[in-house]
């Protein structure tokens, strides 16, 4: 099987809002790696239409704290909470930075409702294609230090002592090797392990696996959001909240208000309206009659209901998976419980949401948690470039298990895995400054056996340079 390698400072599995917020804050000096399972689209944050909710209009934060609190039931972390809505207020003006058109309208921000806001506050772009355009945006601004690799599934983080150094999976069908300075795993919830969901099908979970097999915390995963209408047909779409906000109303069969018993109405907060819809009994609808200008608010909407033959003034609804409020525990800048090994956006416990996430809150807490991820890295973790001085430096007992583990594969019957995890356990090796004759020359032999098993299972040549150029004394040879 051929190998690829790969070297990086920071390498950031998943290419959704959370990812890419990250990388658009790193500073140029340090090598960016997103890698995406399949297309770097297949997110659920292209997917998002409702949109971002943010504060910016209101005199504070302080009713946009109060409603996702009250949202979660009271189990969100007030502190965090704090954090999300007040850092999220300038989160409109910055995303416009990076070149994202808001919608307006004669009023100004053509801002929306959804369920259990108290206010008119979510700021969407292209009606309900809030997620699409977005992310294309910010996608075109990723600067050159960042790499985009898709279809190369993770399968495994590695560690070297205590600390993450990397990944490995496949790229293609190419085994692939990463070493990393940092990890961040942006790899979204769970919803695509299910099929009625409104998630992207490639969302399963892959972040929970990685980093429990590391040792790291994972919190609440039993804390998981329905979403109480997605279009009742075969293939689910999401029919977002923020049709709601503009009047639709949940009605059965006869056209009875469902939600009329909750002071909310169809506006409660949604685990409330998902819970009414699943113990109905019989179908029920979404009645659009009094959205205006539906198509042009609403054009995807618009669009699926055609292609699904669904008369829009009357939409067949039904609760299906959306969001996962538990996940790899992590503090206030997105840290897990693993040296090395940062988490963000769906797949972390951020603590945000407590038992139910208030609607549209998550694109914002993508934007607000990955900008802390990236400032932690700087601030408190650099350089995370593995160079001279990070490099191990072997001693007699580890140069005893190298040798031996030299003996285990460079025989007459080569063995690829073998191979494969002695390079990996002594890709810092080669970088290592080396200050007796001792060191030097018991580094020198482990990378003549580096070449030897590169040239056995043929990695990239690009790898084997990189061999060339780092030798015990950072000469080239
Ligand atoms: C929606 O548009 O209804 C979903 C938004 C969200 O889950 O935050």
């Amino acid at each position: 099987m051929s190998l690829q390698f790969e070297k990086v400072d920071v390498l950031i599995i998943g290419t959704g809002l959370a990812a890419v917020t990250v990388a658009l804050h790193l500073p140029p000096t340090l090598s960016v790696l997103l890698v995406s399972k399949h297309e770097r689209t297949s997110t659920n944050s292209d997917l998002a239409q409702g949109g971002i909710a943010s504060s910016y209009l209101e005199p504070s934060s302080v009713d946009h704290e109060r409603d996702t609190l009250v949202a979660s039931k009271h189990a969100a972390e007030p502190d965090r909470v704090h954090t999300l809505v007040e850092e999220g207020r300038t989160a409109i003006q910055e995303l416009e930075r990076f070149g994202i058109p808001f919608d307006r309208d004669e009023t100004g921000y053509a801002v929306g409702r959804e369920g259990a806001h108290g206010q008119n506050r979510i700021f969407h772009v292209g009606g309900d294609e809030t997620g699409r355009h977005m992310m294309a945006t910010l996608r075109r601004k990723l600067p050159d230090h960042v790499t985009v690799m898709e279809h190369v599934l993770i399968d495994t983080l590695t560690k070297t002592d205590d600390r993450v150094s990397g990944a490995t999976g496949f790229n293609g069908e190419t085994r692939l090797h990463v070493q990393a300075g940092a990890v961040v795993l942006a790899t979204g919830g769970i919803g695509g392990l299910v099929d009625w969901t409104s998630n992207c099908r490639s969302v399963t979970g892959d972040g929970l696996v990685l980093a429990a097999a590391v040792g790291a915390r994972l919190s609440n995963l039993s804390r998981i959001q329905f979403h109480p209408t997605l279009l009742a047909v075969d293939s689910p779409h999401l029919v977002t909240e923020a049709l709601r906000g503009a009047g639709a109303k949940l009605v059965d069969a006869s056209g009875r208000h469902v939600m009329e018993q909750h002071p909310l109405g169809s506006l409660a907060p949604r685990d409330e309206v998902a819970r009414e819809l699943t113990d109905h009994t019989g179908p029920v609808y979404l009645d659009t009659s009094r959205v205006e200008r539906i198509g042009e608010r609403f054009p995807k909407l618009m669009a699926t209901c055609v292609a699904h033959g669904i008369d829009v003034r009357r939409i067949p609804v039904r609760p299906g998976l959306h969001f996962h409020m538990g996940g790899v525990g992590v503090d206030a800048y997105g840290r897990t419980t693993v040296a090395g090994l940062y988490a963000v956006g769906e797949v972390a416990d951020t603590g945000v949401h407590g038992q139910n996430r208030l609607a549209s809150n998550s694109l914002l807490e993508c934007w607000v948690f990955g900008k802390r991820v990236a400032a932690a890295m700087v601030v408190e973790e650099k350089p995370f470039t593995v160079n001279e001085t990070t490099g191990f430096e072997v001693s007699d007992d580890l140069f005893g298990r190298y040798r031996q583990q030299i003996g285990e594969w460079l025989t007459i019957s080569p063995h690829v895995g073998k191979i494969a995890s002695f390079l990996e356990n002594t890709q810092q090796l080669a970088r290592t400054k080396h200050v007796t004759r001792q060191l030097s020359e018991q580094t020198l032999s482990l990378q003549a056996a580096r070449l030897l098993a590169h040239a056995m299972i043929r990695t990239e040549d690009t790898y084997e340079q990189d061999c060339f150029t780092r030798t015990a004394d950072g000469v080239s040879t």
